[in-house]
């Protein structure tokens, strides 16, 4: 792998758990639960090739809308991970973050998450951020209140999103076939490489998250100039 080319930021939409359940004749929490081993082999290979910032789309605004036992099963299974993580944070040197309107989590699961949070801010390798009970649209809406409320500063708009001071996704991965953004990181994947694959979120471990790694080292981003240009950029001449 060509380290120059890895991304920054690599953002994942995980997909596919209730239908690798369903596969296998198994209800769809036990595809959460094999989701989470995904979760902690694409994070231990984010350590192993030094990217900076991986974020997984964990659950949604508009997946509260899910039956109720469902909801509960997603919220324990995260309350479980966080505690069972906290020692390999310690060990890999790793940031946790969660993000989303915390308002709609519970004071037990905001206490879990405050702990971990606090437990590793000062963690100097890879920053693993949870997305919970995030949407897009919330997060712009938030922000422009704050924005508006700061006297509407020019060009700082970014600074009032959840993400404030995490650089955008070089790489967004959605697994599962599924080809939509799902109100995920709205504002901040406008220059954002989208890498769609029909493997299912817990099939999706080191092997495939390297493809997708390998896909991107090989695309040209161009950020609105033109082919040429960028050519001139990378080869170091102006
Ligand atoms: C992704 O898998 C996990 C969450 C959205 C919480 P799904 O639960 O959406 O699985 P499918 O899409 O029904 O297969
Ligand atoms: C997107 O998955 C949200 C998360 C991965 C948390 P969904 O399975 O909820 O998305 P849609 O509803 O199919 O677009
Ligand atoms: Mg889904």
């Amino acid at each position: 792998m060509d380290k120059s080319r890895l991304p920054r930021h690599v953002a994942v939409i995980m997909d596919g758990n209730g239908r690798w359940a369903g596969l296998r004749g198994k209800e769809r929490v036990y595809g959460h639960h094999e989701g989470a081993e995904s979760v902690r082999a694409c994070s231990e290979y984010a350590v192993e090739t030094g990217i900076e910032y991986l974020s997984f789309f964990a659950f949604s605004e508009e997946n509260w809308k899910r039956p109720e036992a469902e909801v509960t099963e997603l919220m324990h299974l995260m309350a479980v991970s966080i505690l069972n993580e906290r020692p390999t944070f310690r060990k890999n040197n790793i940031r946790f973050v969660v993000i989303g309107n915390r308002s709609r989590l519970s004071d037990a699961l905001n206490r879990d998450i405050d702990l971990a949070m606090e437990e590793t801010s000062g963690n100097t390798g890879l920053t693993l951020v949870v997305f919970l009970s995030y949407s897009g649209k919330w997060d712009i809406e938030q922000a422009a209140l704050k924005f508006a409320a700061a006297g509407a500063p020019a060009g700082r708009f970014g600074d009032y999103l959840a993400t404030a001071g995490i650089p955008d996704p070089d790489l967004l991965i959605r697994t599962s076939g599924e080809q939509r953004i799902s109100n995920f990181m709205l504002w901040q994947c406008a220059y954002t490489e989208f890498y769609f694959t029909d493997v299912l979120w817990p099939d999706f471990r080191k092997t495939e998250f390297r493809k997708a790694l390998e896909e991107y080292a090989s695309r040209e981003r161009r950020f609105g100039k033109t082919g040429e240009q960028v050519t001139i950029e990378t080869n170091g001449s102006k």
